[in-house]
């Protein structure tokens, strides 16, 4: 059996974490340069049904079999398994390697998830079509995440920017121009089970001041998508700016992100915010092009912030 190696590419948040997760829409965009690898290598003298997973950069140098339940890769390896009606794998290795910054907002469980699937069903002979594989890589954020909105697996697994709202599923945006757009890490390891949680019981406790919250950050998505799809930048980074208020307001953000932003919008940026789960992971700045060198050498300036700049673009990225 040959060696099968597929990747899944990172996602940002644009506008509109915790409050899709209750319903409202969010708009999400890949990061296709940053990816998760996973390699499947037969193993031909080990026993049948053994699955070895390697992954220095996850610590991991152990059978599947030893993993937490919940842990992304066991849940992918178990359904994928299960989808294609395979009782027993023949003995193989997975290989996990990643550009994507772990464990930081940026969607790198369920690119985990999608680069296993991916990797497994072709290695079985029966790549499955990407609607199964977002399907799938749903039920392993189920296990991360507990309520997971689905907006994370799906833009990892389609690799387009995407409108999107429960029950509703995915509307994929042409921008109407391209926009660019500067990470950063905050440092700031933080749990999305934990942040969904306590927004959840916040929101149970305390309905009226929470839900109207929710509701203006939906406004924000729907004038951020009116905003890419008519390359509108001054309308795109008002949302981006009210809607990292509303964030702050929730208590999702940290010091870390906050002058993570502070830096940004002092070298030139036009808008900031948080990104993903929040209190930690990754900040995210709209910029104008000539601002792109600025804003990265004013965040390198803060340690361990590792920036990048992303863009989205008309046509094929769409
Ligand atoms: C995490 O990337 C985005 C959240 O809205 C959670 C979710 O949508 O599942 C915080």
């Amino acid at each position: 059996m040959p060696v099968i190696s597929q990747s899944a590419c990172g996602k940002a948040i644009l506008l509109g974490e915790h409050a899709v997760v209750h319903s409202q829409p969010a708009i999400a965009i890949p990061l296709l340069s940053k990816r998760v690898r996973v390699r499947v290598e037969a193993q031909l003298v080990g026993p049948t049904g053994r699955i070895q997973v390697n992954s220095p950069l996850l610590g991991l140098k152990q059978e599947l079999a030893s993993l937490p339940e919940h842990h992304p890769l066991f849940q992918a390896v178990r359904l994928t398994l299960a989808e294609l009606g395979v009782m027993q794998t023949p003995s193989c290795t997975l290989h996990v390697s990643s550009t994507l910054p772990i464990s930081s907002g940026l969607g790198s469980s369920a690119a985990l998830a999608v680069a296993t699937i991916k990797a497994l069903s072709k290695f079985h002979g029966h790549p499955l079509d990407l609607d199964t594989v977002n399907r799938i890589a749903f039920e392993c954020e189920t296990y991360v995440h507990g309520r997971p909105s689905g907006i994370d697996n799906t833009v990892v697994t389609y690799e387009k920017p995407i409108f999107f709202q429960k029950d509703r599923g995915a509307e994929i945006i042409q921008p109407g121009k391209q926009f660019t757009f500067v990470l950063a890490d905050s440092g700031v390891s933080k749990s999305t089970h934990q942040t969904v949680a306590g927004l959840a019981q916040d929101l149970a406790d305390d309905p009226e001041t929470i839900q109207p919250k929710l509701e203006q950050i939906g406004s924000l998505v729907i004038q951020g998508k009116q905003a890419l799809l008519r390359g509108n930048t001054d309308r795109l980074a008002e949302a981006i700016n009210r809607n990292h208020a509303l964030l702050s307001a929730l208590h999702l953000s940290c010091l870390e992100l906050d002058l993570l932003i502070r830096e940004a919008m002092r070298a030139g940026a036009l808008a900031a915010k948080l990104t993903g789960g929040g209190r930690g992971g990754h900040m995210l700045a709209l910029v104008e092009d000539d601002k792109i060198e600025p804003v990265l050498e004013a965040l390198q300036k803060v340690p361990g912030s590792n920036p990048f700049f992303t863009i989205v673009k008309p046509g094929a990225e769409a």
